[in-house]
Order: structure tokens, then sequence, then C-alpha cells
């Protein structure tokens, strides 16, 4: 199958912590040209042209408390489970560090977000670069790493890894002095021996032979300056690559596409793979409740009914479509807050949902916490998503639900009505089905919007009994414009009955 450029990743947006000296973005990956530098121009800071691969999956680990957000996504990519488990392994990592350094806080609340893109993919190689962004109170930092995957071989390597032993100083160099010229350099002269390798943890080759270099904040530049990104001239850059790198920028040169996992003995044709560390179980069917009285997508009198909205956060995931199978059991209709990122990655689940009745809204593109962003980086959280569920459904959407309930007026201001809860199950805390309806009934009344997380086993094996006892005691499910009507731009609902 052909590789699909991912359009929603491809949408303007301002960088990082942009300063005044933000260099003048240029095109997208790949365009780039031998000498000229430039800062990425994708959303929030990580770079543009990110690509869709047939059969690639997303785990994700998510900490939704608001007093230390943690929102993990990374790929699981088809017949590359050194990759995948490579990039788990750098993941956790992250985590483990993170939460070791810092404490929960509600107020100026430290957060790690880890998102990541297919860099480049062909007949020979997979790039995925991860993109992470660390917070603590007012200030951040991002930093991108790029981990190859032989297709063939199924070997991991890292950017480095494209240098030729004792060129590194070199390399690093030349991507120093190329991003002095974009921003004032904070040290005098370019890092060398060890420190050297932190300017080369972002190298992706050009089809042209040019290599380009994506920096850490900090790496060169002040942290106000930004991402900074540089692109060498393949005559500079081939004598200093190793024989993998070679290999690399010959791959890329090619131009032959991405054609698919390398076929294994056993199952190659077999669904995307789930999160190892979380397979779903095979279940029994859910237990039939008695229908609903909510007709799909019609209009339902919640002034005369006892209407309950439940929602579903961070998806879609591995456990969405079962999720659907469950609801349809019980002709039970609910709202779906979804992940632009995951949306691409899973566009038939979303289209799914949408022809069954649910209704699908925005919950940004990546998780972060939308306070600690420019208003034109809150903008592109949320068109980008909006753009990729219309692409996705064909239906638009101008709700949405802010990651970590985090917002502030600038959010308020786009055009999206804020959809809030009033009964939490922290579901994405306990993993454990009997709790997550527990909570749910132990709060649940009249007008209720019921927060829960399709990204975990436990809670899509809770719905059948949720909705079953929900309904037993009287309450007709309904999807959040049911339960509002015409939701209005820039208000926040946190039930039928409490909006401001
Ligand atoms: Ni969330």
């Amino acid at each position: 199958m052909p590789l699909v450029v991912g359009t929603a990743l491809l949408a303007p947006a301002a960088c990082t912590s942009a300063g005044s000296s933000t260099p003048t973005p240029t095109g997208p990956t790949g365009s780039t040209t031998p000498g000229v530098s430039a800062e990425p121009t994708g959303r929030s800071g990580i770079p543009e042209g990110g690509l869709t691969i047939p059969g690639l999956d997303i785990a994700q680990s998510v900490n939704n408390d608001p007093a230390l957000p943690i929102s993990i996504s990374r790929p699981i990519v088809p017949g590359q489970a050194a990759l995948t488990d490579a990039i788990k392994a750098w993941a956790d990592a992250q985590e483990q560090a993170f939460r070791q350094n810092y404490l929960p806080s509600p107020e100026g609340a430290p957060e790690l977000n880890i998102t990541w893109q297919v860099a480049m993919a062909n007949a020979s190689l997979i790039g995925v670069r991860v993109h992470e962004r660390e917070f603590a109170g007012a200030s951040g930092q991002s930093s991108n790493h790029v981990f190859y995957g032989d297709v063939t071989t199924g070997a991991v390597h890292q950017a480095v890894d494209l240098v030729a032993a004792g060129q590194a100083d070199r390399l690093a160099g030349l991507v120093w002095a190329a991003a002095a010229k974009l921003a004032d350099p904070v040290e005098p002269a370019a890092p060398t021996g060890p420190d050297a390798a932190r300017l080369l943890t972002d190298l992706v080759p050009a089809p042209d032979g040019t290599l380009t270099a994506y920096l850490d904040q900090g790496a060169v530049a002040a942290y106000s300056a930004g991402n900074l990104t540089v692109t060498l001239p393949a005559a500079q850059v081939t004598p200093l690559l190793s024989d993998f790198g070679r290999a690399v920028q010959s791959a890329v040169a090619s131009g032959v596409p991405y054609a698919g996992p390398a076929p294994v003995p056993a199952a190659p044709s077999a669904p995307p793979a789930q999160p190892t560390e979380a397979a779903p179980p095979v279940q029994p069917p859910p237990v039939q409740p008695p229908p609903v009285q909510a007709p799909p997508g019609q209009a339902v009198d919640c002034s005369t009914l006892k209407c309950v909205a439940l929602t579903f956060d961070d998806g879609p995931g591995a456990y969405t479509g079962k999720l659907l199978d469950s609801l349809a059991a019980s002709g039970t209709k609910v709202t779906f807050f979804v992940l632009g990122q995951n949306v691409t990655v899973r566009p038939d689940i979303v289209a799914r949902a949408t022809a069954a009745g649910h209704v699908v809204a925005n919950h940004t593109w990546d998780h972060r916490d939308l306070k600690k962003l420019t208003a034109s980086q809150q903008a592109s959280e949320v068109s980008t998503t909006s753009d990729a569920i219309r692409t996705a459904t064909g239906v638009p959407t101008t709700l949405m639900r802010p990651p970590y309930g985090s917002f502030n007026d600038s959010v308020r201001g786009l055009g999206q009505a804020i959809i809030m809860w009033d009964v939490d199950t922290l579901d994405w805390k306990y993993r454990d089905s009997a709790e997550v309806t527990r909570r749910a009934l132990a709060d649940v009344k009249r007008g209720s919007i019921i927060l829960m997380h399709d990204i975990h086993a436990t809670t899509v094996d809770a719905v059948p009994a949720l909705v079953s006892a929900l309904m037993q005691r009287g309450y007709t499910l309904v999807t959040i414009p049911q339960l509002l009507g015409s939701a209005k731009a820039g208000t926040v609902y946190y039930s039928a009955t409490r909006a401001n």
C-alpha cells in the first residue's frame, strides 16, 4: 500500500516557546534546500511532514491527574517489534525520570507530554521521531529523537548511528555553526566529545542527499529560540556518514516506497498489534440489557426524561471497537472526545462510531495542558483535531473537552462549547471495572455528564453493567448534543443544569 501523507500534521502552527528571533519557517520536510535553516513549522513544535503507514497503531499512557499531567503516546509499528520496544523503553525511562523529579502540584503542575510521528518510511527503513515536552512551572523544553527500524532485518538504530565513528565532533560542529546563524549561541563553540551527541539526536536525510537536524530547545541557543532546524548540503555530510548512514541516505534517495512489514511466519495479516502490556482479554458477549428509550441521533426530551450522558476520552484506542460492539448491543449512544493524532491512526473506528449514531468530539491533538500553550497553539490543537474528525467522519464538531479539564479564557474563545463533567469515575486511576460502575452510580443524577476513558480495558469492560444499572434506575442514556440541545460556543458545561 502506498504512503499516505498525514495531512493533519501539515497544518501550520506556532512553535513551542518561540522567541522574537524565530527564523522564517520553510516548507515540509524533504523540501528544504542545502544550507537553509528553519524552525520546524508543525503543530506545537513537532516538525512537519509526518507520515502514516498501513497497520500503524498507538499505545498510550495517560495520567489524568491535573496535578501531575502526563500523556505519552508511542507507535506500535507493524513488523517492527524491536523498534516498537526501543521506543517504549525510551518513553518508559522518560516517564520514570519525570515522576522521580516532580511531585504532583495543583499549582503550576509539572507536565510531561510525549508524542511522535513517522519521519520517513521506505522499502528499507522506517524512521520514527519521538517528541518530548516537559514543563516545570511556567517554563518548558522540548526535544526530538529519531529511531530507525530496518524493515528487512528488524534492527534498530538511533540517529547518531548515521554518523561515522570519529566524525561526531565534525558533524556537530557543522550543525552548531548553521544553528548559530539562526539564533545567538549560548556557548562560544560547538560541543565536542560525548556532548556532541546532543546535536545529533534527530537526523533525517532528504532525497537530495541533504541532512536535516532538528535541535532540542537550548541545544545551541536559548530555550526561547525554540527547536532550531538546520539542513546541511550532501557534499558536507556524506563524507561524515557511517555505512548505515549512507545506506539510509541512498534508501531515501531511491524513493522506493514502504510496502508494509516484511512477511513473517504466523499471522502476517493479523489485525494491528495491541499494546503488548495490555492485550484485551476475550470476553463473553455483554449481557443484553433492556432497550434504551433514546432513538439514535434524534432529539430526546430531556425535560421529561432522566437523561444522562456517558462520555469517553483519549481514544480512539485499542478497545474502542469492543466498546462500540457493547454499546450496539444495548442500543446506547455516547460521546467520544478523541485525540486528533489517534483519529489519523484509527479513522475507521471514529467513522464507525459516527455511523452508529455516537457523537465524536474534540479532545485536542495530543493531550497537552492547554493552559501552558499560547493562544495560537491552542487554536492549532483544536482546529487540527476538528479537521481530522471531519475528514474521518464527514461530520464537523464544535464540542471540545480540554485535556485534564484545564482551560482558560483564550480556550473559551476558540468557538467551541467546552464540555466538562460532574461525575468522575477516576477509571484511569483505579483500573477496576467494579469501581468504575460504583463511582458512576454513586454520583449520578439527572442531567449528569459521566467521565470515562475508552483507552482502558477495565473501563470498556465496565460499560455493559453500568449501562444496565443506569437504565434500571430509570435513566435515558443520551449524547452530549441530546443532553444539552444547542450548546453555545464559549460556554462551559458541567451537566445539563450547570454551565457558565
Ligand atoms: Ni484526556
